[in-house]
Formats: structure tokens, sequence, C-alpha cells
């Protein structure tokens, strides 16, 4: 049954997306203590919610545990430009995976937006969805150079692509590109409609149901949130991550990419999405909420628990100050997303657990289309029916030339700050040193902490050691989260996981304060 007073979707941090005024009605559910689900889902965002919807319209008797509320996590966060070209760009895909892989990644995606227009004209969502064109421009000339690739490639792919002698916007640029057949749209609204349709559809969603472990036979998953158990055929892991030591803590990447939601004091509004060659990229497009345009920007990623937001926020906001007429910033909030080794993502049955446990990782910054193949790609392996795309994105596909570069880089950096970030702690010899609504990791009377002071004075001490896999965390002042450099686990000030792969929470520590 759906609680008809939607209150803002919360998300995990601080900061305020444009898309989370717009509220999202929860679901409640009871289920009964003998039920047996056909799919247990572990998480309420596109991608869970897309997988249960195709299933529950199939007669699947679906459950959607989350930890949370929908769109907790990336779906609240993500600025939801739906493309058919990635981040993994056509060239680095041919290279490593070879032309007719190109060319079945850039039908996955016009699948993925044909899906969202299907599912959102089937149920009625009004999720501001439109087609909209693409820019890609580049500025000096090696990026011309790279840009020439990319259309070549893109076009060898099927992707419907050609050189353009405008950029759409008026940011300086040297040669163009324009990609037909994008879009965006309101990713809450559409989360929303979703819930609704798979709630209408008769399936039951408990929210607050942190997934803490799973246990598989040759027929069933048994699926534990604490205590309490819930049993089924299927489990789909639609957490962004799955959590646990497993495969994906070493395949797959953290990072944060930041944006601003700004008002022009002109109408220089683009009408298209755009993107410049930066690395990382800058990525632009309009959204009118309650009559108002906002221009999204978005860029100045690195890597979770490493940079420093505040320094993001500038450089965004310095970037937009250089090429627009800005009235004023109305949002600014971060994103997580987890790349991959190989740049695809991962999307499929998990090795072992009795086949019966599924997944969708290592989107990049294409988590829109990523998770919404997702729900195609898992629905049909569950359904026993053959996807196209399967084969692409399977989670055990090996393709170690790809992969070794940044698999060394990746590993190396956890190595270093598992070890590097015992070594070299501050010392803080009173808490008054500590400004209020920071948090740092220090040594206070001996032991190693991580503390946080609110505007109040109130102190938090918590152990500062990772339930995941034991890095340091570090203290994200601009969402007021701990982050974890290793594996992009995050936790509240509290210290209860927020998102990324650990289970637990960091450990409370008394302090005298
Ligand atoms: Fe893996 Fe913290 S997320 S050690």
């Amino acid at each position: 049954m759906i609680d008809d007073h939607a209150s803002p979707a919360p998300r995990d941090g601080e900061r305020v997306s444009a898309w989370q005024p717009e509220g999202i009605k929860t679901a409640s559910a009871s289920p009964g203590a003998g039920d047996f689900f056909d799919v247990i889902i572990a998480g309420a965002g596109l991608s869970g919610m897309t997988t249960a919807l195709l299933l529950q319209q199939q007669g699947k008797k679906c459950l959607v545990l989350e930890a949370s509320s929908p769109g907790f996590g990336t779906t609240g966060g993500t600025t939801a430009h739906l493309n058919n070209f990635f981040d993994a760009t056509y060239p680095e895909v041919e290279s490593d995976f070879g032309e007719e892989s190109a060319a079945l990644l850039a039908r996955s995606g016009n699948d993925a937006i044909g899906m969202i227009k299907t599912l959102a004209e089937k149920y009625a969502i009004n999720c501001d969805f439109e087609p909209k064109d693409a820019y890609l421009f580049s500025q000096d000339e090696q990026e011309n150079k790279e840009l020439d690739e990319m259309r070549e490639a893109s076009q060898r792919a099927g992707v419907e692509v050609s050189e353009s002698a405008e950029n759409g916007t008026s940011i300086p640029f040297e040669k163009a590109i324009r990609f037909g057949g994008q879009a965006q749209f309101h990713p809450i609204k559409y989360l929303k409609g979703l819930v609704e349709a798979f709630s209408t559809l008769g399936g039951t969603m408990l929210t607050g149901k942190l997934v803490t472990a799973t246990e598989t036979t040759d027929n069933e998953v048994t699926v534990s949130c604490g205590d309490e158990k819930f049993r089924g055929s299927h489990f789909v892991y639609a957490t962004h991550i799955p959590p646990g030591i497993n495969q994906f803590s070493f395949k797959c990447a953290p990072y944060r990419s930041y944006v601003i939601g700004i008002t022009l004091k002109d109408d220089n509004y683009p009408a298209s999405l755009i993107y410049d060659m930066k690395e990382p990229y800058h990525y632009l497009r309009t959204h009118e909420i309650d009559g108002q345009k906002y221009l999204i920007i978005g860029g100045e990623d690195h890597k979770t628990g490493h940079g420093d937001p505040e320094e993001s926020f500038k450089a965004l906001t310095a970037f937009a100050e250089a090429h627009f007429q800005v009235g004023k910033v109305a949002f600014s909030w971060s994103s997580q997303y987890y790349s991959s080794v190989d740049g695809l993502p991962y999307i499929g049955q998990m090795a072992g657990d009795h086949g019966r446990i599924f997944t969708g990782t290592g989107f990049n910054g294409n988590g829109m289309i990523f998770g919404t193949l997702t729900g195609m790609i898992v629905s049909d392996l569950i359904l026993g029916r053959e996807n196209p795309y399967a084969k692409l994105f399977d989670p055990s596909r090996i393709k170690p030339i790809a992969s070794f570069t940044e698999f060394v880089k990746e590993q190396a950096d956890v190595a270093y700050h598992f070890v590097a970030d015992r070594i070299a702690t501050e010392k803080l010899p009173d808490l008054s040193d500590l400004a209020p609504n920071d948090g740092r990791v220090v040594d206070y009377e001996g032991k190693k902490l991580a503390i946080y002071k609110d505007d109040q004075g109130n102190v938090t001490a918590l152990s500062p050691t990772c339930t995941h896999a034991g890095c340091i965390v570090s203290f994200n002042k601009f969402e007021q989260t701990w982050d974890c450099p290793c594996h992009g686990g995050r936790f509240d000030i509290d210290g209860r996981v927020i998102t990324g792969p650990p289970q637990k929470a960091l450990k409370q520590i008394n302090i005298d304060a």
C-alpha cells in the first residue's frame, strides 16, 4: 500500500539535490511470516525498481528491501543524462572488446532509453522525459584528434553522430560533434512512478531494511536483515555495489562527482546536453522545476575519500562563472559512482551462491542507462529468456588486456591507504581544537579516532577503521559523512552505513567530552 504523503526524498549526504524536493511516496507492507517470494531485490533505486517492476509485470512475486528509502543513493544524486555514448568511449571499447561489441553497446544504450520511455508512457509517469541532442566539443589539438576518433568509432558502432559547426552553448570550442537520439528526465519523478506501478501490480516493498547476509541452497535464498529473514527463489543486489568482500571490491573503484544547479541572469540556458573533453569532463544540461529553469553542471570528479570536495565545488562554480551569467547557485551536491576496471558495467549472475544471486554495478557515470539495463538483463536471466547484452556485461568476463593497467593502479591505491593512513595521524590536544560541523581522524588521548563536532559543540567519536576491509575513513565536510578511500564505503556522523560495501556501522567510542 502506498502512503499518500510524500516527503522530500532523503539522500546519502547532507546536500540537497535538485530532485529531492519532489519527494517520493513510500510503500508500506507486511509480508506474512511464511511468505516465499520469486525474487527479492535489495535496493529501491533505479536499478532495483526497474528490475522489480519488469519481473512483477511478468507475474513474479517480488519483494524490495530498501535500507533507507527509494532514491536514497545515486538515483537521487544523478544528473540524469540519458545517452548512448558512454564514459568508456567507442574507440576504447572497440580496441578492448572489438567492433561488434561496440555496436552492441550502442544498441544497449538505445534500448535502455527506449525502455525508460516505454515505462514512462505505459504507467503514465510524468517524469519530464525529453528527447535531446547532445554536443561533445574539443578545445585543443589533442582533444580535436580524440574527438575525430570518437566520431568515427561512434559511427562505426551505429550511433547517430555528425560533425557540427556549433556546440549548443556559448563556451568557446575548436571542434564539435552532435549526437542524436539522447534524452533527459527527472530521476525521482521517474522512480516514484516505478514504485507506484510496482505497488499497483502487487509488489511488496519494505524500507529501513539493510540486507546483512544471504544464504543459498539449491532451491532458495534466505536474506537476512539483522534478525529478520526473508525467503525467495532469487536475489538481486541492486545496491550500487554488492556488499562484503567479493570480486567487485577489486574490480570497481569509487568516485565522487560534483554538481551545481544555477539560475542565470540571462536566458542562455542550453537546450541540449553538453560535454567538454577535460579530464574529468564537465557535463551540462537544463531542467525546469516548478517554472524555474536551472542550468545543471557536473564534473570535478575525484576518487572517493581523496581530493577536497570544497575545492571541487569552487572549481565548478568558477567554470560556471567563466562561461555564464550566474544568478545564484540554487543547488550543490555530490554523488558516487563506481568505475569498472575495463570500463563496462558488470550486470548479471554473481559467481557461486547456486546461481541464485544477481547484480549490476560498475556503471561509471552512466548509471541511469546501465541501471535500466540491469533491470532488463537481470529480469530476462531470472525469467529464463535470452538477452542480447547479457554476455557483453557478464560479471565473469575476463578482459586482462583492457583491465590490467587500471587494475594495478586501483589495487596499489587501496594498498597504499591501508598502510599509509595508519602511520600518519595528527594529535588532537583538546576537543576545542576541532571546528564545528567538522570531523577529523586524530590521535586523541592515545586513541586513533574519527571525531566529529556538530554546531552545538556535541562530539561524536568513532573507530576510524572501515568495517569492510579495514582502511581508514576520512571526513567529507561537504556531505557531512565519513568516506572510505578504498572501496567507497560511506558512513553518517553516527557511524551508520549509508552506502558502499560495508555492512556494519563504525564502532562508537566513548570519550569524555
Ligand atoms: Fe573497503 Fe572501506 S570500503 S575498506
